[in-house]
């Protein structure tokens, strides 16, 4: 069994990877800002700003999962050099100390915001790169360091590009949350401009199956694979739909507001993000279970066990 540390791994997605990893026997630390919520003891609340507690807690361990970073829109747009430091100059510490500390191989969660605004769908990993916000440009500028390092020392590595990750652990500013918690709160869904924005959801814990795929499979190394879920896209407007046809709420209706009045302008929405999962499916037998009304059902279960008052409709 292997060791393998996951920075930000006390976030969303980190606490599915680790989860996975554990269930299959592998030993997981973790380095975090926050302190994990999966009482791994091996684990350090610190920054990936701080080289050396990197390398601490990276001494011994085979391989390295990257997710720690800056996201949002809102946080990565207001606070671009903190987006910038933690993305870019993280990462470099991250790699430094996995060549320092013989890491054999590294994993980096990129992002389908590198895309931006494509021509065709659903988005091969071949497509022409077109990052349009300062958080895209930062995963880009991280992908390009993997290589460079893997070209220049005995680094191993990997990207998984996640399509629109949701669960029901996922932070409040996220579309989905926003959404379940205002209908269960009997307020309307807010939807940004006309609500034609599509999107492909991918149940986090199919995100963490393909980001081990990607760890394990000797087929991907130097490689970079989409993950997500390519089954149901759906436009913003229907999934604020969908959302209050599975609550039963037949009083709320979606409420459409100015893009003005949101976190990202006009000129940086990105229209449609639907993914093309063949090569992850092909290389590293990817795929996803999680329809999305079986995730969705798990949100309200969550908001249902708080509120107890909300009924959830079954198909
Ligand atoms: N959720 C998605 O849909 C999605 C989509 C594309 C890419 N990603 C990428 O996946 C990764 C995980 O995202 P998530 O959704 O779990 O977000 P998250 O915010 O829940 O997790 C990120 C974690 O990184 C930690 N972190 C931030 N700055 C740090 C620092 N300086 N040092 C150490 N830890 C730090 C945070 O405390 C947090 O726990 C990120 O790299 C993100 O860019 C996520």
């Amino acid at each position: 069994m292997a060791c393998i540390l996951i920075t930000g791994g006390a976030g969303f997605i980190g606490t599915a990877v680790a989860d996975e990893l554990i269930s299959k026997g592998h030993e997981v630390r973790l380095l975090d800002l926050l302190a994990n919520k999966n009482n791994i003891e091996k684990s350090s609340v610190g920054s990936i700003l701080d080289p050396y507690i990197i390398s601490r807690v990276m001494r011994g361990c085979d391989y390295v999962i990257h997710l720690a970073a800056a996201l949002g829109v809102k946080l990565t747009e207001t606070r671009r050099l903190d987006c910038l430091y933690i993305n870019v100059q993280g990462t470099v510490n991250v790699l430094e100390a996995c060549v320092k500390e013989k890491v054999k191989k590294i994993i980096f969660a990129s992002s389908s915001e590198i895309y931006g605004n494509q021509d065709s769908m659903p988005i091969k990993e071949v497509a022409p790169v077109n990052p349009i916000s300062n958080y895209a440009i930062t995963k880009l500028v991280g992908e390009e360091y993997l290589r460079a390092y893997s070209e220049n020392y005995p680094l191993q590595y990997s990207v998984v590009r996640f399509f629109n990750v949701y669960g029901e652990n996922q932070k409040d500013r996220f579309v989905i949350t926003r959404f379940v918690r205002s209908v269960c709160e009997n307020n309307p869904p807010i939807i940004y401009g006309d609500g034609k924005q599509v999107r492909s959801f991918c149940y986090v814990s199919d995100a963490a199956k393909g980001i081990v795929a990607a760890l394990f499979n000797k087929n991907s190394v130097g490689q970079i694979f989409n993950i997500g879920n390519d089954l149901e896209p759906i436009s913003v407007k229907d999934l604020a739909k969908k959302i209050i046809l599975l609550s039963c709420k037949k009083d709320v209706s979606p409420q459409f507001v100015s893009m003005g009045d949101s976190d990202r302008t006009e000129e940086r929405e990105v229209y449609n993000r639907i993914p093309s999962i063949e090569k992850a499916k092909r290389v590293l037998q990817y795929q996803p279970k999680v329809a999305l009304d079986e995730g969705l059902r798990k949100f309200f279960k969550k908001f249902h066990k708080k509120s107890k008052k909300i009924i959830i409709r079954n198909s």
